[in-house]
């Protein structure tokens, strides 16, 4: 559309937005900016306006609940697609894939009748702890904003809302209703506000939710620093702000800061923040009605948006879910996104023809994820396992022997009814599904269940290393006399979780222990796993084979198969490092993570890559490193500075191997002689080429002046020092291939 045609519309729609507003009672404002169901805000069906439906999440449209219960409905019409997480679409290096991953995920959304789908989720992740990890995509905020836009972009084309979550820093799960943390100004700026950034200003996101914890001091939910002059004044953004749920706490701080829509997890919607408590101090004069208003048009403009109202309504996507073209982008997605880690003497791929007998050994083989991990938790149509890909693959000429090799306790009823409620608050009886306030009228975080899962853990870890010895034997025994071995562990959504976050980055279930002995029995053997984080692999020396997958949705057996035997070659390239060991992380240096109330982010920009880089610290897997089933090499990188701003750059990649592949080049920049101190390099650009056996394709990418950028606090705006510039062109942050240098006048 023409800019100027644009405006006009523009204005036009703000004029009914106003005309709207003029009309609505105080009451029907109020309905209309807090939750009138768990997941429905207030309608106004006088003058045609109807409730804004949401529903999570990132990994396909989650289970009807019930209005006033954490109970799922029970119907059999809301199963769905089964998307793959953040974390491993992020893996994938791949853009285009996120415009489509996104499109899928907003027209299932839409096909189930929501206008607000709560993803993507994109949070940088700052420790592998994290529980909620596997719902962000990286610990770099320029792969995450690659990522974030299309495929909110995506989404959106559905005229459904993406809404980014969770604005801001949201780090961790420990304490995360009261956690206070401290980060200085730059840090915000440079690493956990670029991706939001992008995704309101390029994605050009509906809608934002306000994060659980606190930054700073202030809410963020009720942060004017983060909603009123960052995300309004600086970014300029004119769409809605919905909280977390149940990540308001005080009326008039809420009523003075551009938080649009309050829902939460209580069924007393009457006494939200902003019901009856907002109307109260309008009716006392305490609070102006204009800060409803001001409300109430993000709100109806975001209606506008989506078609819910206005002129275009009858013009609004109708979406569709479950449709089998859906899957297909799913399963590009699942083969896209797997990382071969390590391939000694090429044991991988396995050859179909020769592999008479296969030996299946580890509990993920054969288990399903999508009904687990807190709000991302999905009712799939179906999930096929790497088991049963496996087995479809090979077809009954081919035996598969399966065990699972260790133990995995059932998950206690008590964690697994109504987990949402019970983690938001301290419920007495977590049966009913029915949050209830604590005596100070107030959630504190649930502590006390925190403390009943530590040790439930305990004793489950006593049961385990009781029954793994004969689990062990038996896959042992197994593994001997197949013609090849793969072992499929790693984690599961009892480790990959919202609401805690993991003890430590161990495997659980004593899994390092039956990998050692599997490998001594046969050093062929394949591991892989499907986890949402990294984990310790004590044992990597010894191995030749690692492939590691994330929740790789509902096609995750299929991509699996096809992977090992080689139809597909891996193309996954990490989005954030795989420590050696825990003790190697900057956050378990400086303690300041997974504390319940305070935190702070003492190694400011240094957290992933940019902390292993400056410590010179090895990192087991590095950022960006991903194998092929082929060879790629690079060469002849030109750089030239255009207007004296943006560098253009190309360079060369080849396939030197026998298979089609793809390969991720990654643009570093090192600063030479920079006047503040920066760290040793950042991502700033990416290309993912495939490429046809014996293949080049020269790639052209250019940086922009703000690539060169950092956040000067005193001038409080990104600028960039003149000077030379080291520009690393590599196939991961550790692997650079090729260097030059560029000027900056
Ligand atoms: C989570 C959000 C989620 C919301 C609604 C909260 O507990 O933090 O990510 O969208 O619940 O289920």
């Amino acid at each position: 559309m023409l800019k100027n045609e644009e405006k006009k519309n523009e204005k036009k729609r703000e004029k009914e937005i106003d005309k709207l507003v003029k009309k609505l009672t105080l009451d029907e404002k109020i309905a209309m900016i807090h939750g009138a169901s768990l997941f429905r805000s207030g309608a106004v069906e006088r003058l045609g306006i109807p409730a804004i439906k949401t529903s999570d999440g990132p990994m396909g449209v989650r289970a009807e609940f019930m209005d006033d219960r954490w109970i799922p409905s029970g119907n059999q019409d809301d199963m769905v697609s089964y998307l793959p997480s953040n974390s491993a679409l992020a893996s994938s290096w791949n853009p285009a894939l996120a415009r489509k991953m996104g499109y899928v995920l907003g027209t299932e959304a839409r096909g189930r009748g929501k206008d607000v789908i709560l993803a993507p989720g994109i949070n940088i992740k700052r420790d592998p702890r994290c529980g909620r990890n596997f719902e962000y995509m990286s610990e770099d905020p320029v792969l995450t904003k690659a990522m974030a836009v299309p495929f909110i972009q995506g989404v959106q084309e559905n005229d459904v809302a993406a809404c980014v979550k969770h604005f801001a820093a949201n780090v961790q799960e420990t304490g995360r209703l009261v956690v206070d943390e401290t980060i200085d100004e730059r840090t915000l700026y440079e690493l956990y506000l670029p991706a939001f950034k992008a995704a309101v200003q390029e994605g050009g996101a509906y809608s934002i939710m306000g994060a659980y914890n606190k930054i700073n001091g202030e809410y963020c939910c009720e942060s004017k620093t983060l909603l009123d002059r960052i995300l309004r004044d600086e970014w300029g953004y004119d769409g809605a702000v919905i909280s977390d749920w149940g990540g308001v706490h005080n009326t008039k701080e809420t009523t003075a800061c551009s938080m649009d829509l309050e829902m939460s997890v209580f069924p007393d919607f009457d006494e939200y923040k902003l019901a009856n408590p907002l109307k109260e101090l309008i009716e006392k004069g305490e609070v102006s009605e204009d800060a409803v208003d001001a409300k109430v048009r993000n709100l109806l403009r975001m209606m506008y948006r989506l078609k819910m109202i206005g002129p275009k309504k009858d013009s609004r996507e109708k979406g569709t879910y479950n449709a089998p073209a859906s899957r297909e982008t799913i399963l590009r997605t699942a083969e896209e996104s797997a990382i071969l880690l390590k391939n000694e003497n090429q044991v991988l791929p396995l050859d179909k023809k020769k592999v008479k007998k296969l030996a299946v050994i580890g509990a993920n083989a054969a288990k399903v994820h999508s009904d687990g991990g807190g709000s991302a938790e999905i009712k799939a149509l179906y999930e096929i396992c790497p088991l049963a890909g496996l087995k479809m693959y090979l077809g009954g000429n081919t035996e598969v022997v399966y065990a699972p090799g260790y133990y995995v306790p059932a998950k206690p009823k008590t964690f697994e009814v109504n987990w949402q409620a019970a983690s938001l608050d301290d419920l007495k009886d977590t049966t009913v599904g029915q949050a209830t306030r604590d005596e100070a009228g107030e959630n504190e975080g649930h502590l006390k269940g925190e403390q009943e899962r530590l040790a439930q853990m305990e004793r489950d870890k006593a049961e385990i290393h009781e029954k793994n010895p004969e689990l062990f034997r038996q896959a042992l025994e197994l593994a001997k006399d197949a013609d090849a071995v793969i072992f499929v562990g790693g984690l599961n959504h009892d480790y990959d979780s919202e609401g805690f976050d993991r003890p430590d980055m161990k495997l659980p279930y004593e899994q390092d222990l039956l990998i050692e002995e599997l490998l001594k029995v046969r050093k062929d053997a394949v591991i892989t796993f499907v986890g949402g984080s990294p984990v310790e692999m004590p044992w990597r020396n010894q191995a030749q084979a690692i492939l590691w997958t994330y929740y790789a949705g509902m096609e995750t057996g299929n991509a699996f198969a096809k992977m090992i035997f080689g139809e597909v070659n891996p193309s996954g390239k990490l989005a954030e490092t795989f420590p050696d060991k825990y003790e190697d992380c900057v956050t378990a240096k400086n303690g300041q993570f997974g504390v319940w109330d305070k935190i702070t982010l003492e190694e400011g920009l240094y957290c992933g890559y940019r902390y292993f880089d400056r410590q010179h610290i090895t990192p087991a897997f590095c950022f960006g490193h991903g194998l092929s089933y082929t060879d790629f090499e690079y060469s002849g990188l030109t750089l030239k500075a255009e207007k004296g701003k943006d560098v253009k750059l190309t360079f060369t990649v080849k396939n030197v191997g026998k298979r089609a592949g793809a390969e991720t080049a990654q643009i570093y920049i090192a600063p030479i002689a920079a006047q503040v101190d920066r760290p040793d390099k950042e991502l700033k650009a990416f290309a993912k080429v495939e490429l046809g056996a014996g293949r080049s394709k020269k790639v052209s990418l250019t940086l922009k002046q703000e690539d060169f950028m950092y956040f000067d606090t005193q001038l409080h705006k990104f600028i960039a020092d003149a000077g030379d510039y080291e520009i690393l062109v590599g196939a991961s942050c550790e692997d650079i291939r090729l260097r030059g240098i560029a000027t900056l006048n």
